[in-house]
């Protein structure tokens, strides 16, 4: 492993923060949506959040989340014990820029992400900074359907240009957006925006898509202006699924998937171009997506740097039989016999790993990193800790199954980021009981608990991974 190799681990502020109300910060989407498991995925699958107001009816976990604002330094603490030499997260949107109208950033808001940032420097601790991960004001949603507009654009550069601005000397690398891909399963919580009034939804997300990628674009141009060594990373979801078969239907209806949820937008930051699948997606279907040549220039001249992504589990498709499904990271696809899954029905795939880096460095030759990884377990606390054997064991799967991707196959990865290092509110399904941490955070899907943190046991054996750069993966 390169020395300087990123291990660390990452969160995302709606997830992580909860203080909804404090030192100012406006209110964003996610805090209208109701957490309670497949609740939430079915009421923002069929379009149905009331983003007026909130009911008693219902509980909203990100309110509160795991008090992440005001825990964050001991935190800290515990990142730095567990070796920590990189910490992705995101900032929240709405405490820089309440409603997002603002003409003048919320200087609370600044000065809390600086505090943060010099901690983490301090520490030697190399902080990824994810600039929207799932989160758009909630007034944007409201006036302008999120992404669907253009003007949304302006608004969120203008967001992006205060942080990098006013933390150029502390963070080096950037990613605009968490998992522009996502947008087609959670186009609320992932865009902001309600696509019911499409007929064919693609075509809302096409327009929706193609205001984030230029979005994308102008952060980065603006990014090189301010700092010409920042770094800036595409994001994406990993949904990768295999052909159930060698049926050709099979094999050709599994690469027309990959091509429409997987590589589509990845291919756009990196490659500073539509695919021509996708366009011809848009004419065949008479998309009315408003491209201009200017716009085509702007995602042509400014590409990124690096790609990022998220790596749990992968699907099957079979559209020849029909099989049994089973679920994954938003997606629905169907069981592959040769995998366990978790208690949520995602396919433990380690070997998938590395097919999936192969595939990635191949189609891009930028360095990668894995700014995601894990797997959620309903725990309980038991003398103070987690006897979690299971998550050592899917871990070192993965990460054994990476060093044979960089050291047989030349992938170029710099960093293995596991997600929920410590355990946060679930995105999809908006519980806490689905935890990935190596931290234990005593709260309940009702939001009852102390709040306390507890190392579970995985905490001392990744700290260990960490200090032997990757060649101690022993669990003892
Ligand atoms: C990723 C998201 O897709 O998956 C995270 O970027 C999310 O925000 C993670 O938390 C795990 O998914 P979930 O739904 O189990 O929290």
């Amino acid at each position: 492993m390169k020395e300087n190799f990123f291990w660390g681990g990452a969160s995302s502020a709606s997830q992580y923060e909860g203080a909804y109300n404090k030192d100012g910060r406006g209110e964003t989407v996610i805090d209208f949506v109701p957490g309670g498991g497949n609740q939430r995925v079915m009421l923002v699958r069929s379009g149905k959040v009331n983003i007026n107001e909130r009911s008693d009816q219902y509980l909203y976990p990100n309110l509160d989340a795991i008090d992440g604002y005001e825990q964050i330094f001991n935190d800290i603490e515990l990142m730095r014990e567990m070796n920590f030499n990189s910490y992705r997260f995101s900032i929240s949107w709405t405490r820089i820029y309440p409603s997002g109208y603002e003409e003048e950033p919320n200087k609370a808001g600044v000065e809390y992400y600086r505090k943060v940032l010099e901690k983490l420097s301090e520490y030697n601790i190399e902080p990824i900074v994810t600039i929207s991960h799932y989160e758009n004001p909630i007034e944007v949603v409201r006036n302008k359907n999120g992404w669907e507009s253009r003007e949304t654009i302006d608004l969120f550069v203008k967001m992006a240009t205060t942080v990098m601005t006013e933390y150029k000397e502390l963070v080096r690398f950037w990613i605009p957006f968490n998992e522009m891909n996502a947008g087609e399963f959670m186009p609320l919580i992932c865009l902001g925006t309600n696509l019911n009034s499409y007929k064919n939804k693609r075509e809302g997300l096409f327009k929706c898509w193609h205001h984030q990628l230029l979005a994308n674009a102008l952060v980065v141009k603006c990014g090189k202006e301010i700092n010409p060594d920042f770094k800036f990373g595409s994001m994406i979801a990993g949904m990768y699924s295999y052909p159930f078969d060698c049926h050709p239907e099979n094999q050709m209806a599994n690469r027309q998937q990959m091509q429409r949820i997987q590589f589509l937008l990845s291919d756009v930051m990196i490659r500073g171009h539509y695919p021509n699948y996708a366009l011809k997606e848009i004419e065949n279907n008479n998309y009315d997506i408003n491209f201009t040549s200017d716009d085509l220039a702007i995602l042509q001249e400014n590409t990124v740097d690096f790609h990022a992504f998220s790596y749990y589990q992968t699907n099957v498709l079979d559209v020849v039989t029909p099989r049994d499904e089973t679920a994954g990271n938003m997606t629905r696809g169907m069981k592959n016999p040769f995998l366990e899954a978790s208690e949520w029905g995602w396919q433990i795939d380690p070997i998938g790993l590395r097919v999936f880096l192969n595939e990635l460095y191949e189609r891009y030759e930028i360095p990668l990193i894995i700014v995601e990884n894990g797997i959620g377990v309903n725990e309980e606390l038991k003398n103070d800790t987690v006897v979690d054997d299971y998550r050592i064991e899917y871990m070192q799967a993965h990460i054994k199954q990476m060093k044979l991707a960089i050291e047989e196959d030349g992938v170029d990865l710099f960093g293995y980021m596991p997600w929920g290092w410590i355990d946060i509110v679930s995105a999809s399904t908006g519980e806490m009981s689905k935890r990935y941490g190596f931290v234990y955070v005593d709260i309940n899907n009702d939001g009852s608990g102390t709040k306390k943190r507890y190392k579970k046991k995985s905490f001392n054996w990744f700290a260990k991974v960490i200090k032997s750069n990757g060649t101690d993966l022993e669990n003892n």
